[in-house]
Order: C-alpha cells, then sequence, then structure tokens
C-alpha cells in the first residue's frame, strides 16, 4: 500500500485540465500515493441532484487529504432548470460542493498565500508576499437563509430588535435574509492560526480585516476576540483594518502587510485582490485545513470559457500540490516543487496566454516537472 490516499476530485470545466496538470507533476516527484477518482460537480448534480455524492463523500472519509479542482456553481432557477426531468420538483436543492465539503469535514482554516515570484510579467510589484488567513465554515457562507421570510422569523426579530421596526410593513415575499453567523470559537480559531503562522515564519504584525464600526455584533466578536489572542503573541503587532479601506491599502502600499485574517465573505473578496496583485487567479492557490482532514485547490473557478482547451495557467493547481506537500511534511518535496515552478516563471520560455505565451497547460507542468531534477 501507497504511504499516502489521496482523494482525487477534479470536478468541472477547467478544474479537469489543472488537475492533469497536478498529475504530471506528481509522478516526477514519486510522490508515493493511491490517488481514489471521486464524481463531483455540476454533471452530478443535473444527472442525480448532487453534485457531491455519498460515494464520493466516503472516499474522502478514507483518504489522508483531498486534491479539487474547480466546480461550476449556478443560480437557483438556473440549476433547477438543468435538473434531469426526472428529478425536476422532487425537493432537490443545490448546495456548492465545496462549500459543504468544508463545512462537514470542518475545514476551519482556509490559507491563501499570494507571493510575487521573480520574473512574473503580471506582478502588481515584485515585493508582494501575503497570506490570507480566511475563515472557512461560518459567517455569510453558514447557508441559513430565508426567502420568503418565515412569518414567525419575521415575529421574532420583530420582538427582540428595535430596528426590525422599518420592515415590519414589507411583505414577507418582499424580503430576503441571510444569516452571518459568528462562533467565538472559529473567531479565536482563524485569528491563532494567522499568528502561529506569523510567529513560525517571523512576520511581525497579523492584519484583521473586518468592519466593526458598522457590523459591530459579528466583525465586533472578531475584532474582541483578535484582541485576546494578541496578547499571547508579544512581539507580533495585531493591526485592525475595516474592509472598504483595506482593499485601498492593498493597492497603494501590498508590500507593507504579511499575514491577512477575516471572516468566510471578505476573506474571499480580499483573496482575489491579493491574487491579482500576484499574476491573477492562475496563481493562486489555497489549502482548507481543519483537525482532521485538508483539502487542496486553486483559488480559481471552473472557467467555462476555457473548458478542456488546456489553455489555462496551472500555476494555482500546482502550488496547491504545494501546500498538500507541506501538510503531509514532505518538505523537501515541498520545497524542490515551489523552487522548480518559481524558475519556470523566471526562465518564461513556457508560458500560457495569460502571461502572453501560447504554451499549453500541460507544456507548463512537463516544464515544471523537468526541471524538478
Ligand atoms: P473563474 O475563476 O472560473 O474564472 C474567471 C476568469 O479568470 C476566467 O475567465 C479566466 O479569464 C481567469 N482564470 C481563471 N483561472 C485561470 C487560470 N488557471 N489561468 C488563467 N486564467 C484563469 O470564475 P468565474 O468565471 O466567476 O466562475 C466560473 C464558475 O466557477 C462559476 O460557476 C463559479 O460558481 C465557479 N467557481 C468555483 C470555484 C471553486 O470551485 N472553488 C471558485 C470560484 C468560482
Ligand atoms: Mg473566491
Amino acid at each position: 500500500m501507497a504511504k499516502y490516499e489521496i482523494a482525487w476530485l477534479p470536478g468541472d470545466g477547467i478544474g479537469k485540465d489543472v488537475m492533469e496538470a497536478a498529475r504530471i507533476v506528481l509522478d516526477s516527484l514519486k510522490v508515493d500515493a493511491d490517488y481514489m477518482y471521486g464524481d463531483v460537480g455540476w454533471e452530478f448534480w443535473k444527472r442525480e441532484g448532487n453534485a457531491l455524492p455519498d460515494r464520493t463523500i466516503k472516499i474522502l472519509k478514507e483518504t489522508n487529504c483531498c486534491l479539487f479542482g474547480a466546480i461550476t456553481s449556478k443560480l437557483k432557477e438556473e440549476a433547477e432548470k438543468e435538473l434531469n426531468p426526472g428529478l425536476k420538483g422532487k425537493g432537490y436543492v443545490y448546495f456548492s460542493p465545496i462549500v459543504r465539503i468544508r463545512q462537514e469535514f470542518n475545514l476551519h482554516t482556509n490559507l491563501r498565500p499570494c507571493k510575487a515570484y521573480k520574473g512574473n510579467p503580471l506582478n502588481y510589484r515584485d515585493d508582494v508576499d501575503l497570506v490570507v488567513f480566511r475563515e472557512n465554515t461560518e459567517g455569510l457562507y453558514s447557508g441559513v437563509e430565508f426567502h420568503p421570510l418565515p412569518k414567525d422569523v419575521m415575529g421574532t426579530l420583530l420582538k427582540n430588535h428595535s430596528k426590525m421596526e422599518r420592515f415590519k410593513d414589507t411583505l414577507l415575499e418582499d424580503i430576503a435574509l441571510s444569516c452571518r453567523i459568528f462562533t467565538r470559537k472559529a473567531c479565536q480559531s482563524i485569528v491563532r492560526q494567522a499568528f502561529e503562522y506569523a510567529r513560525k515564519f517571523n512576520r511581525d504584525s497579523v492584519t484583521l480585516i473586518e468592519k466593526p464600526n458598522v457590523i459591530r455584533e459579528t466583525s465586533g466578536l472578531m475584532v474582541r476576540e483578535a484582541r485576546k489572542v494578541a496578547r499571547e503573541y508579544p512581539g507580533i503587532e495585531l493591526w485592525e483594518t475595516n474592509v472598504d479601506a483595506m482593499c485601498m491599502w492593498l493597492i497603494k502600499n501590498p508590500q507593507k502587510y504579511g499575514v491577512l485574517v477575516s471572516s468566510n465573505m471578505f476573506g474571499d473578496i480580499i483573496s482575489d485582490l491579493c491574487a491579482q496583485l500576484v499574476g491573477g487567479l492562475g496563481f493562486a492557490s489555497s489549502a482548507n485545513i481543519g483537525d482532521d482532514y485538508a483539502l487542496f485547490e486553486p483559488t480559481h473557478g471552473s472557467a467555462p470559457k476555457y473548458a478542456g482547451q488546456y489553455q489555462v495557467n496551472p500555476t494555482a493547481m500546482l502550488l496547491a500540490v504545494k501546500l498538500m506537500l507541506d501538510y503531509l511534511e514532505e518538505n523537501e518535496l515541498a520545497v524542490g516543487l515551489e523552487n522548480s515552478i518559481a524558475k519556470v516563471i523566471e526562465e518564461g520560455r513556457v508560458r500560457t496566454y495569460d502571461l502572453g505565451g501560447t504554451a499549453s497547460t500541460l507544456d507548463v507542468a512537463k516544464e515544471v516537472a523537468r526541471s524538478l531534477s
């Protein structure tokens, strides 16, 4: 038996293309692993009414960790329309499989490094080296949402909050409600992970990105917990910023920041901004880490326009493989892979379209594999 069992979930669109690229590199690295393919994505929603079938959950439970490509998600009405006619009207509801995996496996920490590799012509500046810690299971992604608003929820809100008063005459079908749920435990955990990382990699500050002046209870809880956690890390400063101002600061002075931490929604938004500072979604990888399991993916989606064309940049996916090797404590392989990726970027001979080149997704993977030795 191999040392590792790794769940292999390409999903939809370019997820399949970049996972093929990942396999070229993993095989060259001779990682001692078996890869267990799992069905996930839009195809399975349409056919079975479940984008994440139970058989795939079973594979996740039986493996050490998971490599994930990307999935397609569509609005409620479109999802219903594309469902197999035999399943329509039977109460099937679409849920994003990636959000479901994060929640069911309690992958509470989403780590998104954004580093400007030398020689990348798309770098906004060459001295950007950011890591975003995004809370991964709660906040606006909790999935507790209503439309129309149930009558008893309206009643309870009116009874408990004076600010609800001005909505009291709005028809229930004219109100949608998404709950932004924060728990103390998750706030503490994500901030602690950020500080631990700062300590490990000698960063002297952690920047918390919220909006506590307006969103007083949820962002407020995050800030209050962050201040408590920060006291345990003398020598690492806690910088508190508002998410709107932070978007401006990250464009103005990205080099001044190192470790960023935020809740689920703001963390998602901020990490795409950070990705663009270092070349865009083709360079942004993501680790979803829990106490017992982890999943690694590029942060980009399925980019339907490029599906199956082997044109997109596999670097984000290859950097996700690097994060997986870090998690498995295969440190030598992880360092070797990152060096190779950096070398291919710097040499600039094999480049995909986003970098102005004509090489294919698999050409880049082969070049990275060749540079490993
Ligand atoms: P996207 O990330 O799929 O693509 C947006 C654009 O970014 C592409 O059209 C392309 O120009 C560029 N791009 C993305 N990846 C690239 C790469 N590797 N190399 C070069 N350029 C790249 O986002 P979009 O178009 O908003 O969403 C498409 C689908 O993906 C939607 O159904 C969405 O729900 C889903 N999605 C899934 C995610 C996931 O699986 N975790 C994350 C984000 C979106
Ligand atoms: Mg995103």
